[in-house]
């Protein structure tokens, strides 16, 4: 599958914003990734809705939401979800798992399942004929910078042996220290689409250009 990149705005500096997401469009990023965190399901509070809505109108770029919330069913409804976002949500968050995807379908989203480093992928398979990817964390979420968990790429082979076996188009996500020194290794195993934070893009903005073009030559 086509490698693609999502960048991860809890991790961009604000400074000429504008001017970023031109340069985002111009070296073709494929999703901005957009973490929601509700001080709840992850110790961290962030990304809100007067942000996403500024940066409809910024940018074309599709949205790639990532929520880190205890009921994504209710919160969701208070983003601009778009046809041709992906929206994820954990399957650790809450019980109305099928609900919050029935209702990311209805609005013409790709549904993902977000698995933390803790969730076993067995647990998940009853629901991977109700979504088109899923969203497999490397580090704990909530917090960028941290250090990718041992035994991950396990579960990334595990899905594209589904993938292998049932629908070529079922994605698998990587969050969480996508560096460019484990980027063959996990595209190896199955991952198509990758999140870069701080461990790709570095902190310095002069740099991003050099460094969302080095990812493509990986
Ligand atoms: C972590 C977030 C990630 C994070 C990735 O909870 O979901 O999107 O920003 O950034 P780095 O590359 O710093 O791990
Ligand atoms: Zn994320």
């Amino acid at each position: 599958m086509k490698r693609q990149l999502s960048v991860s705005m809890m991790c961009i500096d604000y400074g000429n914003l504008s001017e970023t997401l031109k340069m985002f469009e111009d070296n073709h990023v494929d999703y901005l990734h957009i973490d929601i965190m509700d001080g709840h399901f992850v110790p961290n509070l962030m990304l809100g809705t007067t942000y996403v809505e500024w940066l409809r109108k910024a940018t074309k770029i599709p949205i790639d939401f990532h929520f880190m919330v205890e009921n994504a069913a209710t919160d969701l409804e208070w983003f601009p979800i778009r046809e041709g976002d992906i929206v994820t949500i954990h399957v650790e968050s809450s019980w109305s798992i099928l609900n919050a995807l029935t209702v990311i379908k209805s609005k013409g989203a790709k549904a993902v399942l977000a698995v933390g480093p803790q969730t076993p992928i067995p647990s998940i398979v009853h629901l991977l004929d109700y979504i088109d990817g899923v969203c497999v964390m490397l580090v704990i979420p909530g917090f960028s910078g941290q250090s990718m968990i041992r035994g991950m790429e396990e579960k990334i082979e595990y899905l594209r042996q589904y993938r292998m076996e049932n629908r070529e188009d079922f994605f698998i996500e990587v969050d969480g220290h996508v560096h460019r020194n484990n980027i063959r290794t996990l595209e190896k195993a199955g991952a198509n689409i990758f999140v870069a934070g701080t461990s790709l893009l570095g902190v310095n903005p002069k740099e991003y250009v050099e460094r969302i073009q080095a990812f493509y030559d990986i």
